[in-house]
C-alpha cells in the first residue's frame, strides 16, 4: 500500500507550511514544501540576473529548473516520554532546511525581493513540468531521509503548495484548502517577518504593505494558464481566520484518523 498522502493548499500565509509540518510531526509523516521548488528556481534565476517578468528569460529560467538540484530536509523533534509511559509530540516545530546544488539556501529564498519574483516564475510551464518531476520523484520515494529518526519510510506524506490536490497528487488521500482573512495573513506574515529579524522600521514594511503584496501574489496565482491555485472539488475547506495553529492541525489530523 502507498504512503497516505494529505494534500493542503491556500492562499499565500494562510498557515499552510505551519500546519502542514505539526500535522506531518503529530502523525510521523515526511513533509514536501512545494514552494521551496519555486523559490530555489526563482534564486537561481536572479544570481543569473535573469528578470523573471521579462519574457524572452523564459526559456534560460524554465532550463535552470531542469538542471537545479533541490533537495528539503526537515528536522522533526523526538516525541517526548511522559511519566506515564506515554509517548507525546513536542512542542517545537520542525524546521525544514532547503538546499540548492548542495548549497543551503533556507533563508535566503524567504526574502523579500524572491516574494515578489516567484510567482511569475512559477507562471512558466515548463518550469512547472521541472518541479512537478521533482517534487513527485521525492514523494514516490520511499524514504525521503526525513523518517523521524527511524530507519523504516514514512506511513505517510504531507504536501503543500498551491496545486498539490489538483494536479500533483490528484488522488490524495485527504485534500485540505485553507482561507483566511487576507488582513488576518498580513498580520500573521508581518509577525513571521519581524521575528525572523526584519526591522520595519528600516524596510518599507507595514500591515498594508505585506497585505497588498500577498493580495498582489494570491491574484497572479489564481489567475496563471498553468495549473492555478483553485480549491479541488474533493477538497475540504478549512477557515482559518479564527483558528489557532493547534486548531487547524486538529481539525486535519482528526481526519486522516477517520480515513485511515
Ligand atoms: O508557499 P510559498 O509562499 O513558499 O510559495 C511561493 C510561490 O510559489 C507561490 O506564490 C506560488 O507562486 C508558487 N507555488 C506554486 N505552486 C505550488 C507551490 C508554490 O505555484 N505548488
Amino acid at each position: 500500500r502507498r504512503p497516505f498522502q494529505v494534500a493542503i493548499d491556500g492562499p499565500a500565509a494562510s498557515g499552510k507550511s505551519t500546519t502542514a509540518k505539526m500535522v506531518a510531526q503529530r502523525l510521523g509523516f515526511d513533509y514536501i514544501d512545494t514552494g521551496a521548488f519555486y523559490r530555489c528556481v526563482t534564486l537561481a534565476a536572479m544570481s543569473k540576473n535573469l528578470d523573471p517578468s521579462d519574457p524572452s528569460n523564459v526559456q534560460k529560467i524554465s532550463d535552470l529548473a531542469f538542471q537545479s538540484r533541490i533537495g528539503l530536509k526537515t528536522i522533526f523533534a523526538d516525541p517526548v516520554l511522559n511519566a506515564d509511559k506515554t509517548l507525546s509530540t513536542p512542542a517545537s516545530l520542525p524546521t525544514t532546511r532547503v538546499f540548492l546544488d548542495s548549497k543551503d539556501v533556507s533563508l535566503e529564498i524567504r526574502t523579500g525581493s524572491i516574494s515578489k519574483h516567484v510567482s511569475a516564475v512559477a507562471a512558466i510551464g515548463p518550469v512547472r513540468e521541472a518541479v512537478l518531476q521533482k517534487v513527485r520523484e521525492i514523494g514516490a520515494r520511499e524514504d525521503t531521509g526525513d523518517n523521524h529518526g527511524s530507519d523504516s519510510s514514512s506511513a505517510g506524506l504531507v504536501m503543500d503548495g498551491r496545486d498539490i490536490g489538483t494536479v500533483v497528487l490528484p488522488k490524495a488521500d485527504l485534500k485540505v484548502f485553507l482561507v483566511a482573512d487576507s488582513r488576518v495573513r498580513a498580520m500573521r506574515r508581518l509577525e513571521e517577518l519581524i521575528r525572523n529579524g526584519a526591522d520595519p522600521s528600516k524596510e518599507n514594511l507595514d500591515l498594508d504593505v505585506v497585505q497588498q503584496d500577498l493580495e498582489r501574489r494570491d491574484e497572479l496565482d489564481r489567475t496563471r494558464k498553468v495549473s492555478p491555485l483553485r480549491k479541488a472539488a474533493d477538497a475540504m475547506e478549512l477557515d482559518t481566520s479564527n483558528l489557532t495553529i493547534e486548531g487547524q492541525v486538529d481539525e486535519i489530523v482528526k481526519e486522516v484518523e477517520k480515513r485511515r
